[in-house]
């Protein structure tokens, strides 16, 4: 073992209903203390692999652990480590919000008092207070998300599962989810995200898993990730659409690169393949420069990181014939 330590360990994992491998076979290594981002579109296996790390499902093949505890053999210690807000959460519509911390706090073993003293620091926490006592079924899509979050930690758990917390909600609102789980894990409580967002797993976390068909695809920093498919993506705009065509030679021949198709007749996007990102800013001012010793005006230019949005589509392009 090494010195870290390893909230989430997986073998091999794999989850069948019927025909459909969920989960085929997954490896994963989730360090303590981060924010671990499982990346993956609609079917992916997102939460199947969560519900079986969370005790839910037991796995048909392959193992995991969490902090060192097998989650079939030793379900209940892991149990008393982990909380899972679903993607389909576990609230009272018809409870206001404090009745619902305060129901919930006292089924996790809090007594009246400190049940209620929790829930009035989590609504505050989570700006809630004003809402307190309104009903659920009343609330905005992002308040009940912040309230799905303040229900899974009244205990504060070891292990935090959240699927899909901000599928849905507008940029406001997903900007105070992203807030609470970097807050929850300043507080040492490790986070396993779910999302279908690439800029979500960039802002939160420290690693990614990218899952398609079951399968991990890619798993890296978010920095590797992106790198991994290019060093950078060069975008020009022209001020004579006749000349985008010229343009368009010079830049693939002095990238080393191909021109990415564009609607628009003035813009051309070049991916930059290989190499450091410093590397890459090199070649797209020698390229500039062969533009204007060509008298092609631009108007405009610049030099960008891949998204994650594009690593994803490359890598899931890649897999596509399978
Ligand atoms: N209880 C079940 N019975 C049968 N098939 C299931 C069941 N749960 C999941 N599946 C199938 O397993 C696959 C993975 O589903 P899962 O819900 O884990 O994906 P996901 O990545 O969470 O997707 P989403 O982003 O839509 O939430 C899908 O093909 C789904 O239809
Ligand atoms: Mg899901």
């Amino acid at each position: 073992m090494g010195t870290m330590e390893r909230a989430i360990e997986t073998v091999g994992l794999v989850k069948t209903f019927g025909e459909t491998r969920a989960v085929d076979g997954v490896d994963l290594s989730v360090p303590a203390g981060t924010v671990y981002g499982v990346l993956g579109p609609n079917g992916a296996g997102k939460t199947t692999a969560v519900r079986i790390l969370a005790t839910l499902l037991r796995p048909d093949g392959g193992e995991a652990r969490i902090f060192g505890h097998d989650v079939v053999r030793e379900a209940d210690v892991v149990r008393a480590k982990v909380s899972l807000t679903g993607q389909y959460a576990s609230v009272d519509e018809d409870l206001t919000g404090v009745e619902n911390l305060v129901l919930l706090g006292r089924l996790v073993g809090h007594r009246k008092r400190a049940a209620r003293s929790r829930a009035d620091e989590l609504l505050t926490a989570f700006g809630l207070t004003e809402a307190a006592d309104r009903q659920v079924k009343k609330y905005s899509g992002g308040m009940r998300r912040r309230l799905d979050i303040a229900a899974s930690i009244l205990n504060t758990p070891e292990l935090l599962f959240l699927d899909e917390p901000t599928t849905g909600l507008d940029p406001r609102s997903r900007n105070q989810v992203w807030d609470i789980v970097r807050a929850v894990v300043a507080y040492g409580t490790t986070v396993l995200l779910t999302t279908q967002y690439l800029d979500e797993a960039d802002r939160l976390a420290g690693r990614i898993a990218v899952i398609d068909h079951g399968k991990v695809i890619a798993e890296g920093t978010p920095g590797a990730l992106k790198s991994s498919i290019g060093a950078g993506t060069v975008h020009v705009r022209l001020r004579e659409a006749h000349q985008r065509g010229e343009a368009a030679e010079i830049l693939g021949a002095a990238l080393a690169a191909t021109v990415l198709p564009d609607a628009d007749p003035l813009a051309l996007t070049v991916r930059i393949g290989g190499g450091s990102e410093r590397g890459a800013a090199e070649h797209a001012s020698r390229a500039l420069a062969e533009l204007a010793a060509a008298g092609i005006v631009v108007d405009d230019f610049s030099l960008g990181q891949p998204s994650l949005d594009e690593v994803f589509l490359a890598l899931t392009a890649k897999g596509a014939g399978s």
